[in-house]
């Protein structure tokens, strides 16, 4: 999940990349340590780096309306949120009321919970009631890997022309490029990688940040 390792990076390059990135305040350190208390689910939070990275890029796609897939306890919807401008809207999808009830903990200890909208229960169905018309200016897909292409083709048609879709995951460890690996999930991830490099209304590139993260920006109108 997000917090896999691709091993792109030796170890010295993880930590020269984090002592020259922003560090996280006290609010995402806290964040991260309640997360970290659940266990092993704990490695699904996107980390540090990519929150900053996050951020950035909502600052500059600056959506009156953004979206996310798979909300866990909270980081990367911290991150978007972070980086809206007054009066914009981030819609969470998520299942889970347990991991959900800490995320808006912390919304609410960052000061971010007024713009952000939790639905709760199967992203596809919550997808499916938005608006049918393009108003998404930022959308961030990280739930489960069989639902990806579903998620977006639901969400691409609600990007605005210029609007940016950020997908997790996309590198899997670096499963997608080893043949001896065939399990469900990377041959979903695989299947994914596919379908949005073919879609032609998406230009995009994948960045070798946490486990993997597809950037793509919606090129036609
Ligand atoms: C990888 S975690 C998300 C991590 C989160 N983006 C973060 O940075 O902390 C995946 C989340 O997707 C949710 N999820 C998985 N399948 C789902 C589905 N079909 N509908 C709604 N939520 C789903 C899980 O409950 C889980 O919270």
């Amino acid at each position: 999940m997000a917090g896999r390792r691709s091993l792109l990076s030796p170890a010295a390059l993880d930590d020269y990349i984090r002592d020259h990135t922003r560090a996280p305040d006290t609010v995402e350190r806290a964040q991260h340590a309640a997360t970290a208390e659940l266990g092993g689910v704990a490695t699904m939070r996107i980390d540090h780096e990519q929150a900053v990275l996050t951020t950035l890029l909502t600052q500059l796609a600056a959506p009156a309306v953004a979206v996310e897939v798979g909300t866990f306890t909270g980081a990367s919807a911290m991150a978007i949120a972070r980086g809206l401008p007054p009066d914009a809207t981030l819609h969470c999808f998520d299942r889970s009321v347990d991991w959900t009830d800490v995320a808006q903990d912390f919304w609410e200890q960052a000061g971010v919970a007024d713009r952000i909208r939790l639905h709760l229960g199967p992203a596809d169905q919550g997808l499916a009631e938005l608006p049918d018309e393009p108003h998404v200016g930022l959308a961030f897909i990280d739930a489960d890997k069989p639902g990806y292409v579903g998620y977006h083709d639901a969400i691409v048609p609600r990007l605005v022309p210029g609007g940016l879709l950020l997908v997790d995951n996309v590198l899997w460890s670096g499963d997608v490029v080893d043949p001896e690996v065939d399990d469900d999930d990377t041959r979903a991830i695989r299947a994914y990688n596919d379908h949005a490099a073919d879609d032609d209304r998406l230009e995009g590139v994948i960045l070798p940040i946490g486990d993997g993260l597809f950037v793509l920006r919606r090129t036609d109108d």
